[in-house]
């Protein structure tokens, strides 16, 4: 079983995702840590982020582990890590080097324990269009740049770190101008994803609306 879920960032992909991987016992996969991993290595090295070919060297040589260490440093979900993911995730010869670990997870998935699970939840941007075309079910969960920021800015404020809303607004729409307007697997909607507007919506209500999806679909594949 495979589902994917894309849409920009904080829409309540992640809330999804974890819940839908709970509930049905799926591996998740956050695939923008893949970005995050090689924009904050280049970060943490010194190296300038519009350096394309040191960014493609880090990502050819990124492994999971790597990227599981370099997840638990601070600056990895701060706005250094964000900003530097999305611009090394505009280079088309980056994506193509993180392709592979990214697709080949679905071959055989494991929980962070590393024990095997039966399905992944994938949570991106190009999930449903370029790593798992073949997914069961695609997810497109999307909202209001001002709601986004808003959940963005809350979040930010109860782990203490200091910013505004309106710069996280800025951040919002410079971030969703970049991943839209690439020339390599912009974000979008695939044909066939169910698209789910989240502004005026509570993650109970999007929870109820995607369960009868996720239900069919098992039953489908059993
Ligand atoms: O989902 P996130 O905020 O962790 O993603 C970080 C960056 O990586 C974001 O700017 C978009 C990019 N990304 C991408 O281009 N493709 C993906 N499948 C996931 C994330």
């Amino acid at each position: 079983m495979i589902i994917t879920i894309d849409g920009p960032a904080a829409a309540g992909k992640g809330t999804l995702s974890a819940y839908l991987a709970q509930t049905y016992k799926l591996a998740y996969f956050d695939t923008g840590m893949v970005y995050r991993a090689v924009g904050l290595q280049m970060v943490l090295t010194g190296l300038d982020l519009n350096n394309k070919e040191e960014a493609l060297k880090i990502a050819a040589n990124l492994t999971f582990q790597q990227m599981i260490e370099l997840s638990r440093h601070p600056d990895f979900r701060s706005d250094i890590g964000s900003n530097a993911a999305s611009v090394v995730s505009a280079y088309p010869e980056v994506r193509q080097a993180l392709l592979a670990m990214q697709k080949n997870f679905a071959l055989s998935p494991v929980f962070a324990d590393g024990t095997p699970a039966n399905g992944v939840i994938y949570d991106g941007r190009d999930t449903g269009t370029v790593i798992c075309p073949n997914a069961d079910l695609k997810l497109f969960i999307t909202a209001s740049a001002e709601v986004r920021a808003e959940r963005r800015y809350k979040e930010y404020a109860a782990k203490g770190m200091s910013t505004s809303y309106e710069k996280v607004l800025e951040d919002v729409i410079s971030r969703d101008e970049r991943d839209s307007k690439r020339s390599s697997a912009p974000m979008k909607p695939a044909e066939d994803a169910v698209i789910i507007d989240t502004s005026f919506l509570s993650i109970a209500e999007v929870i109820e609306e995607i369960t009868p999806l996720v239900q069919a679909k098992i039953n489908q594949t059993r």
